[in-house]
């Protein structure tokens, strides 16, 4: 059996496609719209409780996805957000889901040319993503990169790794499935930032994600 990345899993054509890979349908209950409806506001209050959200601050959102957080951020404080994600079929719906001149949503690559050119913003957040990622610490020093010297990230993850695959079994037949590996994505967070709080995900606010363990921390950037 032979595995390949297959980020274009989340190349999703359309917004309900796009909702339904973002926060996967979990049984009664738990519908994907209904989870985005109970999830959201929660997520807002950690972020809250990560770092200030003002008119004046640049917040990173990175896997922004057709942009929920980016939407509920601007909407509760009037801030810019910067989405990043490696689909460009998310980036697409996003501005549409968004639709504000207070979002922008660039490629990993766009972002990194302006960090090169001095961009920094004020915060970041990356919301059930590191798990996704091949090469986690990749991702988490790009965030880095982009942070300014005071600034602060919240990140909400799954302990589990699940990296998108493409699976071609002994019948050389191709599936998608969820691969895993030994990355422990809040060790690297640890070593990257400093840690200012951490803990479990609610189970009366989102009991699905919390089931499994789901973790957010509140870091802080490390001077270089
Ligand atoms: C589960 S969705 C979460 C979306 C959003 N953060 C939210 O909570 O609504 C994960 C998102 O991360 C993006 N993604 C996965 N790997 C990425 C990477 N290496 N760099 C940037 N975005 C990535 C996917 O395209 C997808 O939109």
């Amino acid at each position: 059996m032979t595995a390949r990345y297959y980020p274009e899993i989340f190349d999703a054509p359309d917004m309900n496609a796009a909702k339904a890979i973002i926060l996967t349908p979990e049984g009664p209950n738990a519908d994907t719209e209904t989870r985005w409806r109970h999830e959201t506001p929660y997520v807002l209050e950690l972020i809250g409780k990560a770092f200030a959200l003002a008119p004046e601050r640049v917040i990173l959102d990175y896997g922004c996805g057709i942009g929920r957080l980016a939407k509920a951020m601007i909407e509760a404080s009037g801030c810019f957000v910067i989405g990043v994600d490696i689909s460009p079929k998310m980036c697409r719906l996003a501005l549409d889901y968004v639709g504000s001149d207070r979002f922008v949503a660039l490629s990993p690559t766009q972002f990194d040319v302006l960090v090169k050119g001095g961009l920094r913003v004020d915060a970041a957040i990356a919301v059930w993503v590191l798990q996704h990622c091949l090469a986690p610490a990749d991702d988490i020093a790009r965030i880095r990169r982009g942070l300014g010297p005071a600034g602060a990230a919240l990140v909400l993850n799954m302990p589990k790794r699940a990296i998108p695959a493409a699976v071609r079994d002994s019948n050389n037949t191709e599936r998608f499935a969820w691969g895993s590996d030994q990355i422990d994505v809040a060790a690297l967070l640890r070593q990257a930032f400093a840690v200012a709080a951490e803990g479990a995900i609610d189970p009366t606010r989102t009991p699905h994600v919390a089931d499994v363990g789901a973790f957010w921390m509140n870091l802080r950037q490390r001077a270089a």
